[in-house]
């Protein structure tokens, strides 16, 4: 159906482990050359997904096809074209960082010469060189990560899949993988990206969904579906009493509670403040600025998952 734009086609895509169904019958689209982002609870499934568009778990049912082809029929014609940064780590602990990726450009049949070049370029791109004789076990977390990421560039890949690349990595790496991925976003790439952090999906997705118990809930660009869902500020009250609950809930404003706050999602914080103040001069409140975290536990709630 999709045009030749569109890199990733999943229609009702659907994926049963026996009786359990990790991916409950989706429907989305990727646009070439957009970072589209997939957010959800730990068991939401985007794992599960990201593992039948690089065709390594087959569909139950449904269809997905990638760069217009079809998973089940041409997963070799698929495969030569992703890169993937699997969520777990699975380098060689036996080889060296730069035989990491050497030994990696063989399975997509680079020629030896022009591998060692490629991972030349890879890891200094990555900031990886001055550690390529490093054995793997050698590295912190970061190293890792970072390294997963150059081998899975290594056959020059038009769509990145990236699930959870910043898990566990400091800010600094964090920020620096970000500013790798933007730059593979320039260059044209298509970017699918699974992440626990909000600040990083905000700053690089074009659009995301999020997912919970195998459903897509909403998709769109993330600042519009703030701005759709949550409104454009939050208030927060801390320790607050049981009658401005109810005052909130008479006057209508769109609150919620966990154990210790109260937010008011709302287009003016300023309104809601001056409301409080006035009926409960002792509380402390603050107001924000409405993010992608809002809507998120506004969508899949502050119970703990898995
Ligand atoms: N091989 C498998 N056999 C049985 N169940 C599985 C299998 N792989 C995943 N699951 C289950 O499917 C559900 C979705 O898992 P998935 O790994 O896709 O979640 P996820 O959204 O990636 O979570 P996380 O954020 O923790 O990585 C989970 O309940 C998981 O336990
Ligand atoms: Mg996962």
């Amino acid at each position: 159906m999709g045009g030749p734009s569109q890199v990733i086609e999943a229609r009702e895509l659907r994926k049963r482990y026996g009786d359990f169904t990790a991916v409950d019958g989706i429907d989305f689209a990727i646009q070439a050359g957009e970072c589209f982002g997939v957010l959800g609870p730990n068991g939401a499934g985007k794992t599960t997904t990201v593992k039948m568009i690089h065709c390594a778990s087959p569909l139950t049912s449904g269809t997905l096809r990638v760069f217009g082809l079809d998973v089940g029929r041409e997963p070799r014609r698929i495969k030569a074209r992703i890169g993937v940064c699997s969520q777990e780590d699975n380098l060689d602990p036996d080889f060296s960082v730069l035989k990491n990726l050497t030994v990696f450009a063989r399975y997509f049949g680079l020629p030896a010469p022009g591998a060692l070049e490629r991972a030349r370029e890879l890891l200094e791109f990555m900031g990886l060189w001055e550690r390529r004789d490093d054995r793997i076990r050698d590295l912190s977390g970061g190293l890792k990560r970072r390294l997963v990421i150059a081998r899975a560039l290594i056959n020059d890949p038009d769509l990145l899949i990236l699930d959870e690349p910043t898990t566990g990595l400091d800010p600094q790496s964090r920020h620096q993988v970000w500013d790798r991925v933007r730059t593979l976003r320039r260059q044209g790439k298509t970017i699918l990206l699974t992440t626990h952090y909000m600040d990083e999906a905000q700053t690089l997705c074009d659009r995301l969904v999020i997912m919970d118990r195998g459903r897509i809930l909403v998709e769109g660009p993330p600042a519009e579906l703030v701005r759709s869902r949550v409104g454009r500020e939050v208030v927060e009250v801390w320790g607050y009493p049981p009658a401005l609950l109810d005052h909130a809930r008479l006057s209508g404003w769109n609150v919620e509670i966990d154990a210790d706050r109260l937010f008011v999602y709302t287009e003016s914080g300023e309104d809601i403040l001056q409301a409080i103040a006035h009926r409960f001069p002792s509380e402390r409140c603050t107001v924000r600025m409405a993010g992608l975290e809002d809507l998120f536990l506004k969508l899949t709630g502050r119970e703990l998952r898995e």
